[in-house]
C-alpha cells in the first residue's frame, strides 16, 4: 500500500482521523503536515508509521516536494481556518489558507497524478437553510467567508472531477466529543464552541456560560445545531477514502440527523458533570442561523456511515477530556 497525505494532520478532526486510519489499516505511511498554527504536536502518536512534517501545505514548491520524495496515492486534506466570526474581520487569511492554499495543494496533487482526495467541507456552505433536515441537494448559499471559501473549494475539486480526479467532500455539521481513551481532543484557542465552553463553566475555568438568544423561534427559544462525534466523522473519511478508489465524485453531509437545542445541550453538560453550569442570557450572535441539522441518507447509502455516538455519549467523551486536559 502507497502512501497517504494528512493535511492539518494535528488539528482536533485531523489527530482523529489519523489515529483511526493508523488502527483501521495495517500497511502504509501517513505523511502528516500541519504547520502548528492551531494544531498540537502532541496530538499525533509516536510511531514510525507518521512521518511528521511542520510546514504549510499551501507552499506549493514544499508541496510538490512532497509528492516528489513520498509515494502518496490520495489525500486528506483538514488543514484550513475554521472560524467564522474571524473570516468575517480577516476575510484575506480565509482567502489564502482555505482557497489560494488549497489550490496550490490540487496543483501539486495534479503535477503529481495524485487525483484522489476526501476533502474537509462544512455544512456552512448551505448558509441559512430553507429548510431541514439539510440535505445535500439543498442549495449553497454561504453567508459567511469562511463558508464561502469552503464552498468555492468545493467547486474547484468539482471541476477536477470532470478531468479525471474522484472526490468525497465531506460537510461537517458541529464536530464535538473527543477520543474515548482521553489521550486526544479538543482544544482551541480562543474556543467558540458550545459543549467545552459549558465544560469549562462546569469545571469553574470560566464563570459564567454565554447563551446566545433566547428568543429564536425554536421549542425553547435556543438555536438547534446537530452534533457529531470526531470520532464519527474520522471514520466517515476512512469510509469515504475506501470510495475514492472506485472512482467517487460526491458531497456527504455528517450529521447525526438530529437537532439539539443550545439548552438541551447544557442540561446536559449539567447531567453529565453533575455540577452547575451558571448561565447568561445575551444578545443573537451575528450570522447564526436558528437551526441547522442534517440529513444524512447520502452518508449511509453511499459510504455506509451512520454515527455511533448520541449527544450524551459526545458530552461523556468531551467531560473526560475537559477534565483532564493533555494540551
Ligand atoms: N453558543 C452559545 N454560547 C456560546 C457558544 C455558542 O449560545 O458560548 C451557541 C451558538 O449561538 C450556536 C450553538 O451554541 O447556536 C453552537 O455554536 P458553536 O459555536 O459551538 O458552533 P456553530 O454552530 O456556530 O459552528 C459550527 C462549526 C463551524 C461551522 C458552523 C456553520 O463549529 O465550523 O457550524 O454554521 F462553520
Amino acid at each position: 500500500m502507497s502512501n497517504i497525505l494528512v493535511t492539518g494532520a494535528a488539528g482536533y478532526i485531523g489527530s482523529h482521523f489519523v489515529r483511526r486510519f493508523l488502527n483501521a489499516k495495517s500497511a502504509g505511511q501517513v505523511i502528516a503536515v500541519d504547520n502548528l498554527s492551531v494544531g498540537h504536536r502532541e496530538s499525533l502518536p509516536d510511531t514510525e508509521r507518521i512521518h511528521f512534517f511542520e510546514n504549510d501545505i499551501g507552499d506549493l514548491e514544499f508541496a510538490r516536494s512532497l509528492f516528489r520524495k513520498h509515494d502518496i496515492s490520495a489525500v486528506v486534506h483538514f488543514a484550513a481556518s475554521a472560524y467564522v466570526g474571524e473570516s468575517q474581520e480577516q476575510p484575506f487569511k480565509y482567502f489564502d489558507n482555505n482557497v489560494i492554499g488549497a489550490i496550490n495543494l490540487f496543483k501539486a496533487m495534479d503535477e503529481a497524478g495524485v487525483k484522489k482526495i476526501v476533502f474537509s467541507s462544512s455544512c456552512a456552505t448551505y448558509g441559512n437553510p430553507n429548510y431541514c433536515p439539510i440535505d445535500e441537494d439543498h442549495p449553497q448559499k454561504p453567508v459567511s467567508v469562511y463558508g464561502n471559501t469552503k464552498y468555492i473549494a468545493e467547486k474547484a475539486i468539482q471541476a477536477l472531477a470532470t478531468t479525471g480526479w474522484s472526490y468525497v467532500s465531506l460537510r461537517y455539521f458541529n464536530a464535538s466529543g473527543c477520543d474515548d481513551s482521553g489521550e486526544i481532543g479538543e482544544s482551541h484557542d480562543p474556543e467558540t464552541h458550545l459543549i467545552p465552553l459549558a465544560l469549562q463553566t462546569a469545571l469553574k475555568k470560566r464563570e459564567v456560560l454565554s447563551i446566545f438568544g433566547d428568543d429564536y423561534e425554536t421549542e425553547d427559544g435556543t438555536c438547534v445545531r446537530d452534533y457529531v462525534h470526531v470520532n464519527d466523522i474520522a471514520d466517515a473519511h476512512l469510509l469515504a477514502f475506501d470510495k475514492l478508489e472506485s472512482g467517487a465524485k460526491t458531497e456527504i453531509n455528517l450529521g447525526s440527523s438530529v437537532g439539539a437545542s443550545v439548552k438541551q445541550v447544557i442540561d446536559l453538560c449539567k447531567e453529565v458533570s453533575g455540577r452547575d453550569i451558571p448561565v447568561k442570557v445575551c444578545p443573537r450572535r451575528a450570522g447564526d442561523a436558528v437551526a441547522l441539522f442534517a440529513d444524512h441518507k447520502r452518508a449511509t447509502e453511499v459510504i455506509g456511515w451512520t454515527p455511533k455516538y448520541d449527544l450524551r455519549s459526545i458530552i461523556e467523551t468531551a467531560w473526560n477530556w475537559e477534565s483532564n486536559r493533555k494540551y
